[in-house]
């Protein structure tokens, strides 16, 4: 199931606002990637950018006039909603919005939408007091009822000067969006709890114990099960990853944070999968105070930290909830993996090798070997993200449905 626009047929609406001429981007990456863009715009969309650079960047005329379109036999006043594998209004207007909330069909982008049987994602971008507005919310309200996909507008500087919500999302966030429904939503009304990155176990103000994990491997699964259409939420360390609106992000700092945040979320989830590195001691004595360089040899006495993953071993109801751990190990892979695998009770481990610089912390590639009950199944180098894919291709073949009653 790879995730590419690649032969995709995606209809954007462009209405009448100031970031209209940023879509245009969207539209030259959309057709760089092989898709298939049609682009129908508003009247006042048409003041802020001209057809001419959309049909030059999509290489296909662009629809404006209902009657004109329809009498050059081109389309139906029906047909753009209908054909397309998505329809994606940005900027979506308060005006336009309002049009949408209402019902009403007067123009060919309004008509399409309301005639529509594809999926539409709607990116709302406006001013900070008319997107706050009761009107617009309660009309994004309606529009949410209906089944569109609103992608939250960015709080920032706005172009008249107001700051606040209201700027038209980044193409790295919208275009997410876009492929989570080309992609089967074969996760939907599951509840994927991912955990990611490293923790920090403090020795004094200053200073702190932690590891070389960046979060990729984590951050890749929680994605990939977004596009599956599951409801994600992502526990994860510091790291320097950039968060996604899509996916509920907890930030925690301490392998504490971590188990407790852990503990109060995993039982509404149906997959769990312990991405993290979390730090297995901490110093048994944190200073208040920096601790100042002296001749003397400075010790740190450690503890232990909890062990998340044997616990939710104990906790969780294996037949309703498939649990799932990480091992990073130096050496005798598969059969440290398969210790853990019994001794903390999961259904399964992901081992790599954190010796090869090509697989775990930090490197863009992994190549885990997935240890369950029946043996071991490895998986070739590849990217995290795709090793993400073939994860959840394993856990849905083997693992689910889960077992109701
Ligand atoms: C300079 C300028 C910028 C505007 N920017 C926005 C905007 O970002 N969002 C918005 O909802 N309306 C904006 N408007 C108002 C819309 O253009 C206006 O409501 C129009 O009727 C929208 O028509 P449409 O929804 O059919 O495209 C702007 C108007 C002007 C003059």
């Amino acid at each position: 199931m790879a995730h590419s626009f690649s032969n995709k047929h995606i209809v954007i609406a462009v209405t009448g606002g100031i970031a209209a001429y940023k879509v245009a981007g969207w539209a030259s990456s959309l057709v760089k990637e092989q898709a298939v863009v049609d682009v129908v715009m508003t009247e006042a969309a048409k003041q802020f950018i001209s057809p001419l650079t959309f049909s030059s960047l999509t290489g296909r005329a662009v629809f404006d006039d209902m009657f004109t379109a329809e009498r050059s036999g081109r389309i139906s006043h029906i047909s753009l909603g209908r054909e397309a594998d998505c329809l994606l209004v940005a900027p979506a207007t308060a005006n336009t919005i309002a049009h949408l909330a209402g019902g009403q069909a007067d123009n060919l982008v309004t008509t399409s939408i309301l005639a529509a049987t594809i999926p539409i994602i709607v990116c709302p971008a406006m001013n900070v007091k008319m997107y706050e507005h009761r009107a617009t919310r309660n009309n994004i309200a309606l529009l949410r009822e209906y089944g569109y996909e609103i992608v939250e507008p960015e709080t920032g500087a706005m172009a008249c000067g107001d700051f606040g919500p209201g700027r038209l999302p980044t193409w790295e966030i919208v275009s997410k969006y876009v492929l989570r429904i080309l992609t089967d939503s074969t996760l939907a009304g599951h509840h994927v709890l991912v955990t990611a990155g490293p923790t920090r176990e403090h020795l004094d103000p200053a200073r702190y114990l932690s590891n070389r994990s960046s979060g990729k491997m984590g951050y890749a699964l929680a994605l990939e099960a977004f596009y599956r259409g599951a409801a994600v939420t992502l526990i994860s360390g510091p790291t320097t990853l950039p968060s996604f609106p899509g996916i509920e992000l907890v930030e925690v700092e301490t392998a504490q944070e971590m188990h407790d945040t852990v503990m109060s979320r995993y039982q509404q989830s149906s997959i769990i999968i312990k991405g993290a590195a979390v730090a297995d001691f901490r110093a048994k004595h944190q200073s208040a105070q920096k601790i100042k360089k002296q001749d003397a040899t400075y010790v740190v006495e450690l503890e232990p930290t909890a062990d998340i993953l044997a616990e939710l071993g104990r906790r969780c109801d294996m037949n309703h909830q498939i649990l799932i751990g990480f091992a990073a190990e130096s050496e005798n892979l598969e059969s440290e993996a398969r210790r853990k695998l019994v001794q903390k009770n999961c259904h399964l481990i992901a081992v790599n090798s954190i010796v090869s610089p090509s697989t775990g912390f930090g490197a863009d590639t992994n190549q885990v070997t997935l240890v369950h009950k029946k043996g071991a199944t490895p998986l070739p180098l590849t990217s995290k993200e795709k090793t993400a894919e073939l994860m959840f291709d394993y856990i849905e073949d083997h693992f689910l449905p889960l077992q109701t009653g």
